[in-house]
């Protein structure tokens, strides 16, 4: 079964062509994070008008690099929830109005089950696939929470964050050293000390040890990263002999370079520390499970997945937002009994939680 699977939801216009949950035939994703560096952060009526340029170039490319033309496609998946208003309603009118003009069914797949799907998507790596009941950690720049899955597409929310998503903390925290959006991938880079031309020689790698931060107290399997991004701001303002009303904008420049890069290593470190701490303490309650995966785009990150050697990720191309991983998604629910929706009448959910 071929599913073609459109992503809109954020700032990517994404979409692929999946066979059987599994296999990848193409995936094409166009990213608007150079816009939005210059802006430091997503701007939603921009993403919405990017999507709208880039939404069926991208889809036909997808079709063209899978060798499909429209008869070959069984069902067609789009992202419905949660995301940007905008941005979630050029893909889904894209999709309704595809699934009628081509009369293919048309499944409406929530952003976070997709996220989790992407470890479906197999890569070589000869692990197999992932084995239920599983946990799952799913983390990215508007969510983190511990899912537990007992079966294909239940999903039960055990943890989730009280104030901001780490993926938020780490575009925060960058912001704070002066690094460019989206703050995970510079910051990790600045970690290592690679500036934008490979190893910077004159650096040395960060000292994840320089700076310590505390770990947030929340009883149970509950996050919160705001106190972090405090904590990180208070310790650059007291590191460069400024008081705390200082503006956070104007910190960056105060520092060194070999400041930044450990501020950056220290801050990664403690952020992949609380995640696995609850991780390991949401293992120890559910003993029952075979597997755990984690999903969405802060998965990408080195440390993390050096800190979790027995976890699936996702290929780290498939940890961003995609199309693929939408299709996967769908492939599974539809394996579940899920019946296609209504294309006349689909609606988007911006805020809407994955146990609905
Ligand atoms: O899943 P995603 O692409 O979009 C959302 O659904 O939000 O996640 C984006 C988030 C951003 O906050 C970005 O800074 C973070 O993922 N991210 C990373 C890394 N790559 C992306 N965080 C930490 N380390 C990374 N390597
Ligand atoms: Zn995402």
């Amino acid at each position: 079964m071929k599913i073609l699977g459109i992503e809109t939801s954020c700032d990517e216009t994404a979409a692929a062509v999946v066979e059987d949950g599994v296999s990848i035939l193409s995936n094409v994703v166009v990213s608007q994070i150079d816009i939005f560096a210059e802006y430091g952060g997503v701007i939603p009526e921009v993403a919405a008008r990017s999507h709208l340029e880039a939404t069926m170039p991208v889809i036909d490319k997808a079709l063209r690099d899978a060798s499909c033309d429209w008869d070959d496609i069984d069902a067609i998946a789009v992202t419905h929830a949660p995301g940007l208003l905008g941005s979630l309603l050029i893909g889904t009118l894209t999709a309704r109005t595809l699934a009628i003009l081509h009369n293919k069914p048309l499944y409406a797949v929530h952003h976070l089950k997709s996220h989790v799907y992407a470890n479906w998507l197999t890569d070589g790596s000869g692990l197999g696939l992932p084995k239920f009941p599983l946990l799952a950690l799913v983390i990215s720049g508007g969510h983190t929470q511990i899912l537990y899955m007992p079966a294909h597409n239940q999903f039960e929310i055990i943890g989730t964050t009280r104030d901001d998503a780490v993926g938020e903390c780490f575009d925060k925290v960058a912001k704070i050293l002066g690094l460019p959006y989206p703050g995970g991938p510079s910051i990790s880079k600045a970690a290592a000390a690679y500036g934008a031309t490979g190893q910077n020689k004159k650096l040395s790698p960060g000292d994840a040890g320089k700076y310590q931060f505390p770990h947030p107290k929340v009883e149970g399997l509950d996050f919160s990263f705001s106190g972090l991004k405090t904590a990180v701001l208070r310790a650059v303002q007291k590191e460069v002999g400024v008081p705390i009303s200082y503006p956070s904008h104007e910190l960056a420049r105060l520092l060194t370079p070999q400041q930044v890069v450990d501020f950056a290593a220290s801050f990664q470190k403690t952020a992949v520390d609380i995640l696995v701490e609850k991780l390991e303490a949401a293992s120890r309650q559910y003993r029952d499970i075979k597997s755990i995966v984690v999903a969405g785009g802060v998965s990408a990150n080195e440390v993390l997945r050096g800190a979790l050697p027995g976890a699936y990720f996702p290929a780290p191309a498939l940890s961003g937002d995609n199309g693929a991983m939408v299709a996967a998604a769908a492939y599974f629910e539809i394996q579940s009994g899920v019946r296609p929706t209504d294309p006349y009448k689909l609606n988007i959910y911006p805020r809407v939680s994955i146990e609905n």
